[in-house]
């Protein structure tokens, strides 16, 4: 079997003056459809599935489901929004890796019948670098180079970006994620899942220096988060032993000093690099990306060091579809076509389509 990187596209891609592209986004809870015209986003439906919160996390085998139910009426609506048949599109674009395989399954799958039945090639998508791309999207953009901090449920890295398609990884988790760590923590809360940002709404009316929690000591640009989590446990347990109503008296003291520990934790790290490679275009993308407080205290950063910061429009901070069709046009453009036969991939190689 051919590997996607091989660009096995059978027929001959179009060469119009206006490149249009549907993106399909499942790799994880959203079903996401967008219409990319030229870079530019003319629609971008996501469908959240409230289905996983009350078990507390998303649950793989109902996400599945929850894709196949979605995927039709959201690619409709996502083609109606823009004004765009199907018969105008010039490739079908969708998220490869990394992410949930059975979720991942469901759009690899419709994408790869779309573009069959349509005749046109298939575009196969790295979800972290769209994330990344998210801040290129609307105006004003960052230039070459720059660095992104990603954090989101699955993933927390620094990437530099030194072109559309020319990303790398300085720096990454190598535990939680920063997304993780808010969920887990509004979990021992008692919050429903996606705890981010309800942890974000309390922080707001919480003193974020009340309680204090331990900032890990990891080399370079590399992050941990799984020892916060354990220290929050430990200091929940302690608390309530002492004070049943604990939580309940001090919820919005807690979800400030825990949330402002994760932001220090992070933008310590970006800080380091930004003084280590001069690079002083900065962004940010991701689901906790959409964190208030993340998004002041890289203005505040920003400000104060003399840096630009670009943080997407908020539809493209969690999982959407116009990202993935942003990058795809870029893909599109440099002729990076997947194979037929391509399968999705849960962990995802960084270089595996980009290289
Ligand atoms: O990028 P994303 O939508 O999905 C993944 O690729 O993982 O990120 C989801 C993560 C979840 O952990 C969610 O709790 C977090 O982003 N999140 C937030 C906020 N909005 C979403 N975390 C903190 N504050 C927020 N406002
Ligand atoms: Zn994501």
């Amino acid at each position: 079997m051919n590997p996607v990187n091989e660009r096995t596209f059978k027929g001959k891609p179009s060469s119009p003056k206006s490149i249009t592209l549907l993106a399909i986004e499942s790799s994880c809870d959203e079903t996401s459809a967008a219409v990319i015209r030229d870079g530019k986003v003319l629609s971008n439906l996501i469908a959240n599935q409230r289905v996983h919160e009350q078990y507390g996390g998303v649950v793989p085998e109902l996400a599945s489901r929850a894709h196949v139910q979605n995927i039709v009426p959201v690619v409709d609506q996502a083609l109606q929004q823009a004004g765009v048949r199907k018969d105008e599109l010039q490739a079908i674009a969708f998220t490869q890796s990394p992410g949930l395989i059975g979720s991942l399954l469901v759009g690899t799958c419709f994408a790869k019948a779309m573009a069959t039945a349509l005749h046109i090639p298939l575009i196969a998508v790295h979800h972290m670098k769209a994330h990344v791309l998210a801040n290129c999207i609307d105006e004003p953009r960052p230039d070459f180079p720059f660095l992104c901090l990603t954090v989101s449920g699955g993933h927390t890295q620094i990437v530099r970006c030194d072109d559309y398609l020319q990303m790398e990884i300085i720096g990454q988790t190598i535990d939680d994620a920063a997304g993780e760590a808010f969920d887990k923590t509004a979990k021992l809360l008692g919050l429903p899942y996606p705890g981010g940002p309800l942890i974000d709404r309390y922080a707001q009316q919480g003193n974020p220096h009340r309680f204090n929690f331990p900032r890990p000591q990891v080399e370079g640009y590399d992050y941990s988060f799984s020892g916060l989590k354990t220290a929050i446990l430990y200091f929940l347990k302690e608390q309530t032993a002492k004070d049943p109503s604990f939580v309940e008296h001090h919820l919005a003291d807690i979800c400030a000093s825990v949330q402002q520990t994760i932001i220090d934790i992070l933008m310590h790290k970006l800080i380091k690099a930004v003084e280590d490679t001069g690079i002083r275009q900065v962004c940010i993308a991701g689901g906790v990306s959409a964190n208030k407080g993340l998004r002041k205290a890289l203005q505040d950063e920003a400000r104060q060091r003399g840096w630009q910061a670009y943080i997407p429009d908020f539809q493209y901070c969690t999982d959407n579809a116009g990202m993935i069709g942003y990058l795809a046009y870029h893909q599109y453009l440099a002729g990076q076509f997947a194979d037929p036969a391509v399968v999705p991939s849960a962990r995802g190689d960084w270089k595996m389509i980009l290289s």
